[in-house]
């Protein structure tokens, strides 16, 4: 694929609809029976393959999150959410990111956990020295998915935990590790778990239970990192540095406390869940994963590292980073270094990623090949979804900018034309009173009712 034109929109939000899908057209290289789809999206008879007891449809606002550059690459994103600022907070923060070369991101290989649960095992150390004597021949017989032993995938290792404590007894816990290449793979781990689990009842003298995958998919990560000289967060109120401080005392109050650490990543989510839906992957498996592993130290935690960067002596103190030595040496300090990293097993290939057309044009928008990119875009789109969110906590508040959105809304409810949205938005956050009322009596001050 050629290089793609900067995603650097200037005033993208000020265009008419129309406007907005020919400059995403043009940039994507849709064709018109997709921009025609940006439209009608999903039929009733595919609804009707898709899930049970169809009755209708269900739609939600896509939009189209802006000027990411992600590893050196130019990338839209496409997001479907029903709340309103988290697509414009989200490409605010990836315009400030681009002041310092961009996200860099990262993944491991994809590799799923299946779990088959084995109970009332006789001698649990002597199941297991049964179970590794036969591992290789139980990987062979999981090798069950044609499609991703095509793509290079398949069973990769078995491991074995013993829960010795459970409010039932002793448990055997088999993990199947499978890598999955492009497909999120929940169908073929499952499959792969419930071929070997008789073996393994076998083999153990015990009793099978569960058979299912993990959602807490630890082996199947991704991350993303910025650096973001403090001069390009200074406002007209706020030095840039009072606002990279309180950016890592933000995330210091996240990293210590529960309340808090769930509200800041329900904030990452904002943004990872909205490019999950568009592109029809699982957002309850992605969540549920992250969510686990955001307790992994036991206590329940931002997801997010955020620090200050006095200069490049401080990379000292960073295990690994991606930023190259020149750009390390031409950026402006102090900075923000970012940094998420967290589990997200998504697919390219496979399941709804292909029986809902508009998850084929969300991915033809992101550009990606595999499912391991898009696993680093989103988690580049969390990371920046948190800047925005953290970056508004600290200095003006939440409420200022949901307020003028908020203000937009009850314009056209109470009956505005288009023209007319931007003036009385104006107005009702001028006079701090956003009532449905009020716009009314604007619109007939101005002449329609
Ligand atoms: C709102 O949807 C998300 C935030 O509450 C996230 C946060 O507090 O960091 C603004």
């Amino acid at each position: 694929m050629n290089p793609r034109p900067s995603s650097r929109l200037s005033g993208y939000y000020q265009k008419s609809i129309e406007e907005r899908v020919a400059i995403l057209a043009e940039w994507a290289d849709l064709c018109a029976d997709e921009v025609d789809l940006l439209h009608t999206a999903l039929t009733l008879a595919q609804a009707d393959k898709m899930i049970e007891n169809v009755v209708g449809r269900y739609a939600l606002p896509l939009g189209v999150g802006a000027n990411f550059l992600i590893n050196g690459d130019e990338h839209l994103i496409p997001m479907v959410i029903e709340e309103p600022s988290v697509v414009a907070a989200v490409s605010f923060a990836a315009r400030l990111a681009r002041t310092g070369g961009g996200f860099f991101t990262g993944s491991t290989d994809p590799i799923m956990i299946a779990q088959i649960q084995l109970l009332d095992v006789p001698d649990p150390v002597a199941a297991e020295r049964a179970i590794r004597a036969e591992e290789a021949d139980l990987l062979a017989a999981a090798n069950t998915s044609s499609t991703i032993a095509r793509l290079g995938g398949g069973p990769r290792r078995l491991e074995i935990r013993h829960l010795a404590d459970t409010a039932v007894g002793p448990m055997l816990i088999v993990h199947l590790h499978f890598d999955c290449r492009d497909a999120m793979g929940a169908n073929a781990v499952n499959t792969a778990a419930e071929t070997i689990a008789p073996r393994l009842e076998t083999l153990s003298g015990g009793r099978v239970l569960l058979r299912i995958l993990s959602n807490l998919t630890d082996q199947r990560r991704a991350w993303a990192e910025v650096l973001i000289p403090a001069a390009s967060f200074s406002t007209h109120d706020y030095s840039g540095e009072a606002v990279v401080q309180g950016i890592v005392e933000a995330n210091a109050f996240a990293l210590a406390d529960p309340y808090r650490a769930t509200t800041h990543n329900k904030g990452i989510f904002n943004g990872i869940d909205a490019v999950l839906i568009a592109t029809s992957n699982d957002w309850r498996a992605v969540a549920a994963g992250g969510h686990a592993y955001a307790a992994r130290s036991g206590q329940y935690r931002a997801l997010t590292d955020w620090r200050w960067i006095s200069g490049i002596e401080d990379f000292s103190a960073v295990d690994s980073h991606p930023f190259s030595p020149s750009r390390l040496s031409n950026i402006q300090y102090p900075a923000l270094y970012g940094r998420l990293e967290m589990p997200l097993s998504v697919g390219i290939v496979g399941g709804a990623t292909r029986t809902h057309p508009l998850a084929g044009v969300a991915l033809k928008i992101l550009g990606v090949t595999s499912a391991r990119q898009l696993s680093e875009i989103v988690v580049a789109v969390g990371l920046a979804q948190n800047l925005a969110a953290v970056r508004a906590l600290v200095t003006d508040g939440i409420q200022r900018g949901h307020m003028r959105l908020h203000a937009r809304q009850i314009a056209i409810t109470a009956g505005a034309r288009e023209d007319q949205v931007d003036p009385i938005a104006t107005r009702l956050v001028h006079e701090g009173t956003i009532r449905v009322e009020r716009a009314r009596e604007l619109l007939t001050q101005i002449g329609q009712p």
